[in-house]
């Protein structure tokens, strides 16, 4: 029996409509005595603005059009596809996940769904499993969704974390084909860096237990991130017997451009291979890669049959790479 393979068919994002500007940020915060700029923001991150959802609007009101923009550039229907994953840390609720009430709000049912919870790593983690559940004959048509509304875990009073993220969604279908598709994937983890980035709070008693919002040490993040990017990055190279100059875009989880231009150079990619959209969208923890994949095929930079890096890395602490022909 010849070996199946999965390939993205179709993208998708949805961003909610409020735009905040670092400015705005900026004079929303001086309101409750926290200074910055959007010189800091801008010099340290690359963020100019992000999007917030409306307080009543959950994950998974982002992921359905996100969702249904991937369905309608496959030309696909809700009901051709058999497998959600829905990468999220923001989920709607504790439980069921976020990917039952997007598989519901799709008009769909009977098909296997569930979250998976990699933090920024989230889109890379899921894709690997959706490919690998392709590959074995478990699903034919997925959709892989990556939607958070990181601005309900934020302190609004530390200014080192609350200036850096923002809400939206992103989604591919991936189908199962003759031919590669996903050339190459790589996962990571290691638990011992927890504490860096986290939120620590547990729902425990009917209560919130311990606090509720993000807490990250940056600067240990931002060492971590370049090193193992770098290993992921060629892991799936190697594992795809590519060389760095096979490969047409880099697609970095959008956390920081530093990192990105960082990551690009030990790679040798000039920076007009990078896809950046953190300026516009700030860190959308596992929404970022989906969206600026999809920003990256709707603007026509990237074509059919080029070879794309998608790398993430997050809290966990997790990290990946997948390796693809579009
Ligand atoms: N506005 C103005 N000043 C600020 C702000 C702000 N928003 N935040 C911090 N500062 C000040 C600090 O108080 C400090 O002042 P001091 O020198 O008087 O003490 C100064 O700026 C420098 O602060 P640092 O934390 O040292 O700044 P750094 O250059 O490390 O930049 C940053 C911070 C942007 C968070 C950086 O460490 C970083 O990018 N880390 C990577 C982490 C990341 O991107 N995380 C995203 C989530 S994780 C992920 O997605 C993988």
């Amino acid at each position: 029996m010849s070996k199946r393979f999965s390939r993205i068919t179709g993208t998708g994002s949805y961003l909610p409509p409020r735009r905040v500007t670092n400015a705005d940020l900026a004079a929303e915060l001086a309101t409750r005595g926290i200074e910055t700029s959007d010189e800091w923001i801008v010099e340290r991150t690359g963020i100019r603005a992000r999007h917030f959802a409306a307080p009543d609007v959950p994950a998974s009101e982002l992921a359905v059009p996100a969702a249904r923009a991937a369905l309608q550039a496959a030309g696909l229907q809700p009901s051709d596809i058999d497998l959600i994953i829905v990468a999220t840390s923001t989920p709607d609720m504790v439980f069921p996940s976020t990917a039952a009430i997007v598989q519901h709000k799709l008009g769909m049912a009977g098909c296997p769904v569930f979250d998976v919870q990699a933090v920024c790593s989230g889109f890379v983690y899921a894709l690997t499993v959706a490919d690998a559940l392709i590959a074995n004959g478990t699903a034919r048509r997925a959709l892989v969704i990556g939607a958070e509304v990181f601005s309900r875990i934020l302190d609004w009073s530390d200014r080192t974390t609350c200036v850096l993220f923002g809400d939206g969604a992103g989604a591919v279908v991936l189908e199962a084909s003759d031919t590669p598709g996903i050339l190459a994937t790589d996962l990571h983890a290691d638990g011992k860096y927890v504490d860096i980035l986290c939120v620590p709070g547990h729902v425990s008693g009917g209560q919130v237990l311990g606090d509720p919002v993000l807490k990250m040490d940056g600067q240990a993040v931002f060492k971590l991130a370049v090193g193992v990017l770098d290993k992921a990055a060629r892991a799936v190279l190697a594992k795809a017997g590519k060389q760095e100059s096979d490969i047409d875009w880099l697609i970095p989880h959008q956390a920081n451009l530093r990192i990105m231009m960082g990551t690009a150079k030990k790679l040798h990619l000039p920076v007009d291979k990078v896809i950046v959209t953190v300026q516009d969208h700030g860190n959308t923890s596992a929404a970022s890669i989906p969206l600026a994949l999809d920003h990256g095929v709707r603007s026509g930079k990237i074509q059919p049959g080029q070879t794309l890096l998608l790398e993430g890395v997050g809290g966990g602490f997790t990290w990946g790479a997948v390796l693809l022909n579009l």
